[in-house]
């Protein structure tokens, strides 16, 4: 399917295909020609932003605990690929900044924090990347998404929600936001209409096949995250015009 109008953006890497959250992710999405990766980001015990999707390791890794309760040197000892397949067998759970590595410059970093980053921690690892103007941060916390944009205007910053209620777009516009990112299955036109009448962007997660992503388009939807980024080839876009 060839959409010019929606931004494929992948879900976690190109999930489906790699182990989530990887560096092996991240560059597949990018192979794949991908325009747009997100990622999760949590805080180890010793305060290093690295990159997983769960409260603990037990899921994506060899090992079991809390990511919270373990140190950076804990994690890299860690298998997190062969869970996926043994191919991957090796692969770690990276730093945001290794992530940013691979995907600075190549594609939109998209960054999901799952907990509360300090500003000036965020901003050390974004601007070496060159990522400070062209990286969107999303969240389902409110305040992460007003503390972010207060403290790092220059970032693009969305709310993420499962649910949608009439006052979700006014929400959004108090926290500064420009972007609500939905979950796929509460979007219909009436809400559509309702989030881009009210100025914002609209993105959806998570669309994996095409019949979706295509009603998506038709709905006004600019962003799918997906976990094939194959989906659907979308232009480059530039993070201004997401
Ligand atoms: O960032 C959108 C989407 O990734 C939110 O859901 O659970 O995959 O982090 P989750
Ligand atoms: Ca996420």
């Amino acid at each position: 399917m060839s959409n010019a109008s929606i931004m494929a953006i992948a879900h976690r890497g190109a999930s489906a295909y790699a182990p989530e959250n990887t560096v092996a992710a991240f560059d597949e999405a990018i192979r794949l020609g991908c325009p747009a990766v997100e990622l999760d980001v949590r805080l180890t015990s010793d305060g290093i932003p690295v990159v997983l999707h769960d409260e603990t390791v037990n899921r994506t890794t060899n090992g079991s605990g809390r990511v919270s309760e373990l140190s950076r040197l804990d994690l890299l000892r860690l298998d997190a690929g062969s869970w996926k397949h043994p191919r991957f067998a090796g692969t770690r759970i990276p730093t945001l900044d290794e992530s940013l590595h691979a995907i600075a410059g190549l594609a939109l970093p998209v960054l999901e924090l799952k907990v509360p980053l300090e500003s000036s921690v965020l901003r050390d690892i974004l601007e070496p990347h060159d990522a400070l103007a062209d990286a969107v941060v999303l969240s389902f916390e409110p305040a992460i998404v007003a503390a972010v944009r207060r403290d790092l205007p220059s970032l693009r910053v969305g709310l993420l929600a499962e649910k949608w209620h009439t006052s979700l777009s006014r929400h959004a516009l108090d926290l500064g936001a420009s972007l609500v990112v939905l979950d796929v299955g509460v979007v219909a036109q009436p809400v559509a209409d309702a989030v881009l009448q009210a100025g914002l962007r609209l993105w959806c997660y998570t669309v994996n096949d095409v019949g979706t992503a295509a009603a998506c388009g038709a709905m006004g939807v600019s962003g799918i995250i997906t976990d094939k980024p194959d989906l659907i080839r979308s232009r480059k876009r530039h993070a201004r015009s997401m």
